[in-house]
């Protein structure tokens, strides 16, 4: 099989880069180890910048996001028996979007196969050719052997995948950080406690009260690194829930529906190219989701890739895609500091002691009191400008 990208992976990174392509009449296919069903109940990331929600919108992919979606003007951060809102909208005229991770996937998987685009799902074995020459994509699928022969691949196969671990490890420097917890997770059926995001410190630890719509909440507490989901049984999660939520709002509490830990971790790859193959999304950084840029990022990263790869193929330049880790890297790098900043502001971490937790205390203070400061905030969350 030939054509022009070939794409390893349909989470978000994936899909939305071979929908730009194709708007922009360049073909691609992808190729996806898991089935369809699977990659489209898969609960991740639900919070949406605002210009990615303008890109769904401006490429044809955003209606069922408009008409389900929850548009947010702020978020609230919790301290001291009390919640700060922060405008965003009154600050810096910008807001952010609930809509889950899968629903964004179903979204975009109708419309490239809508758009006879090629998705080979349940693709075994896939492994990467010939980068910084002719590349390739070797597969089984259905239990044969296949292979894809392209221009270039986009390396969109997340963390685990087999891209990144494909190109020669002298040539890649990897920067990583590990903190010392993680986040229990639950999907229940109930309302949320409030219309838009709550961040909340606390003594126990922090928590984030966030929703799928208004009848689904979508809650996460700060657990050990270690912590197995078998020590969290639905009494001690909603006791936590109620008491680092202290009394500022009330709790509803409903089934649920699923539970899960989820790793805190930082790590960007340099560069997020080699020859002919570019690393999209969390194939090339995670960070903690404590900012909501993991899919953000993935979105982001994509974009610049599908300008580099139509100057390529309607004009010959090349320079962009010469460019294009350090156009990623400078976005990533600032959205890997935000997340940071925003897990240290608002976990309690071992290695704390009381001075630390004063420290906090009064940044908590100042972010939600500060103009300046709040606009910063509203800045990095609603999403920085993407270039390229
Ligand atoms: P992915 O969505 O991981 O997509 C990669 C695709 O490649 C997958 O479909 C995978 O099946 C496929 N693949 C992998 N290996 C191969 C292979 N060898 N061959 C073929 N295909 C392959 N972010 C937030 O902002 N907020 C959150 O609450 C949040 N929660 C998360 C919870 C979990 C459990 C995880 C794992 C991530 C979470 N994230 C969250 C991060 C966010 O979901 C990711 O940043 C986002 O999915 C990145 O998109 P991607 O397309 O780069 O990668
Ligand atoms: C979510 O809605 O799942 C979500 C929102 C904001 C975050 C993390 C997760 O920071």
């Amino acid at each position: 099989m030939r054509t022009q990208v070939g794409i390893v992976g349909a989470g978000p990174a994936g899909l939305m880069l071979s929908h730009l392509l194709h708007l922009e009449g360049i073909d691609s296919v992808i190729l996806e180890n898991r089935s369809r069903d699977y990659i489209e109940s898969r609960i991740r990331a639900g919070l949406i910048e605002q210009w990615a929600n303008d890109l769904l919108i401006d490429t044809g992919v955003g209606a069922r996001m408009q008409r389900e979606g929850m548009f947010h003007n702020g978020v609230y951060f919790g301290f001291g028996r009390a919640l700060h809102y922060l405008n965003f909208r009154d600050l810096i005229g910008k807001g952010v979007t609930i809509y889950g991770q899968q629903e964004i996937v179903k979204d975009l998987i109708h419309r490239r196969l809508s758009d006879s685009g090629q998705i080979l799902f349940e693709a075994a074995d896939v492994s990467v050719h010939d980068l910084a020459g002719n590349p390739s994509i070797r597969f089984r699928h259905d239990g044969k052997e296949g292979e894809v022969v392209c221009d270039f691949i986009g390396g969109c196969d997340g963390f685990h995948g087999i891209c990144r671990p494909s190109i020669p490890a002298a040539v890649l420097t990897a920067y990583d950080r590990e903190y010392p917890f993680g986040w229990v997770g639950i999907l229940s059926e109930s309302p949320p406690p409030e219309h838009e995001l709550i961040y909340a410190y606390h003594e126990r630890g922090f928590a984030l009260y966030t929703m799928r719509s208004s009848t689904l909440a979508r809650l996460y507490l700060q657990c050990a690194p270690d912590d197995e989901i078998e020590n969290w049984p639905d009494a001690r999660i909603w006791e936590e829930l109620h008491a680092r939520l202290d009394g500022t709002r009330a709790l509803a509490e409903g089934m649920m529906l699923q539970r899960g830990i989820t790793a805190m971790r930082s790590f960007v790859v340099e560069p997020m190219q080699y020859g002919r193959l570019f690393l999209a999304g969390d194939s090339a950084h995670i960070q903690p989701p404590t900012g909501a840029k993991g899919m953000n990022l993935a979105l982001a990263d994509v974009k610049v890739l599908s300008r580099a790869l139509v100057a390529f193929y309607r004009s010959g330049r090349s320079d962009l895609l010469e460019q294009y880790s350090a156009t990623c890297l400078r976005r990533v790098w600032k959205a890997q500091r935000f997340s940071w900043w925003m897990t240290q502001l608002f976990h309690l971490d071992p290695s704390h002691n009381s001075f630390d937790r004063k420290r906090q205390m009064a940044e908590l203070d100042y972010v939600t009191s500060s103009e300046a400061a709040m606009r910063s905030v509203a800045e990095n969350y609603v999403g920085l400008p993407v270039e390229g």
